[in-house]
């Protein structure tokens, strides 16, 4: 992967380690109000453009050997936007499976989700978990969308079901460690998350998946969701690979 050398930007020409490509990126999609804005659109507009970047990239991971990626597509706190603006992002999967499945088939990529997606409508479950049950058999890139997710949410939610084990007798409290905490998170079948990136130049994490970035690389960027490409993503993992990983430790 070869990029060119832009004035003030800190990289030449890279080609991008095979060997240490992250196993699962999460995205947090932010932007898209602003970039329709700028072209004097409805916010609804750049939603629906997200959804394309969606599928470059995710295809883009595929390629390139990511296990998975999370994209936050709805938080929790997300119901707090005028409802007109959450009736369209939940119509959204409809046209993004619509113009996208046969093509992710083809790809090996399998569908999944994280968050509460019984709170949706009947429709917009229906069309997830359709394509969540099309692809159960894929190998590829597990592409998980994040959908009316919350990280503390979650949290309180495994400790709940921990608790409820522990008073069944079914747990002792010095059994709860990192592992069986982990088993109850609703990313238990994905692998840890090594790069996080945020678009539109906002730092903070929202709520997202607050207990697995806990070692995760971040990276934050001012191109806006609809802009992102694969060449911001394949610039993200160069920078990912020249990040010093110790995890706590020393080198
Ligand atoms: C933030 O932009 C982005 C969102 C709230 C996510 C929109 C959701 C999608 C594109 C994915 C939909 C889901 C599927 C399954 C295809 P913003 O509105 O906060 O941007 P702003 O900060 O510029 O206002």
């Amino acid at each position: 992967m070869f990029f060119k050398k832009k004035k003030n930007e800190e990289f030449n020409y890279h080609v991008l380690d095979k060997d240490n490509i992250p196993q699962h990126i999460a995205f947090i999609m932010d932007g898209n109000g602003r970039w329709a804005k700028k072209r004097k659109m409805p916010r609804t507009y750049g939603h629906h453009e997200g959804t394309k970047t969606i599928r470059d990239v995710a295809l883009h991971c595929n390629k390139l050997g990511v296990k998975a990626m999370t994209v936050y597509a709805f938080s929790t706190e997300n119901f707090a936007r005028p409802e007109q603006e959450v009736q369209y992002i939940f119509k959204l999967p409809k046209d993004f499976f619509e113009l996208y499945m046969k093509e992710l088939i083809e790809n090996n990529v399998k569908i999944c989700t994280i968050g509460h997606l019984e709170m949706a409508p009947k429709e917009t479950q229906d069309i997830i978990n359709s394509a969540i049950d099309n692809t159960k058999n894929n190998t590829g890139l597990k592409l998980c969308f994040a959908f009316i997710y919350g990280g503390r949410d979650e949290i309180l939610e495994a400790t709940k079901k921990l608790a409820m084990k522990v008073k069944a007798g079914e747990l002792g409290v010095n059994e709860i460690n990192e592992t069986v905490f982990n088993d109850e998170l609703m990313t238990k079948d994905l692998p840890e998350v090594d790069l996080m990136i945020r678009t539109s130049g906002e730092q903070r994490l929202s709520n997202f998946l607050l207990w697995q970035l806990a070692y995760a690389e971040f990276i934050f960027t001012d191109v806006l969701w609809p802009d992102f490409n694969e060449n911001e993503l394949d610039k993200a993992i160069w920078m990912y690979q020249n990040r010093d990983r110790r995890f706590g430790g020393l080198k």
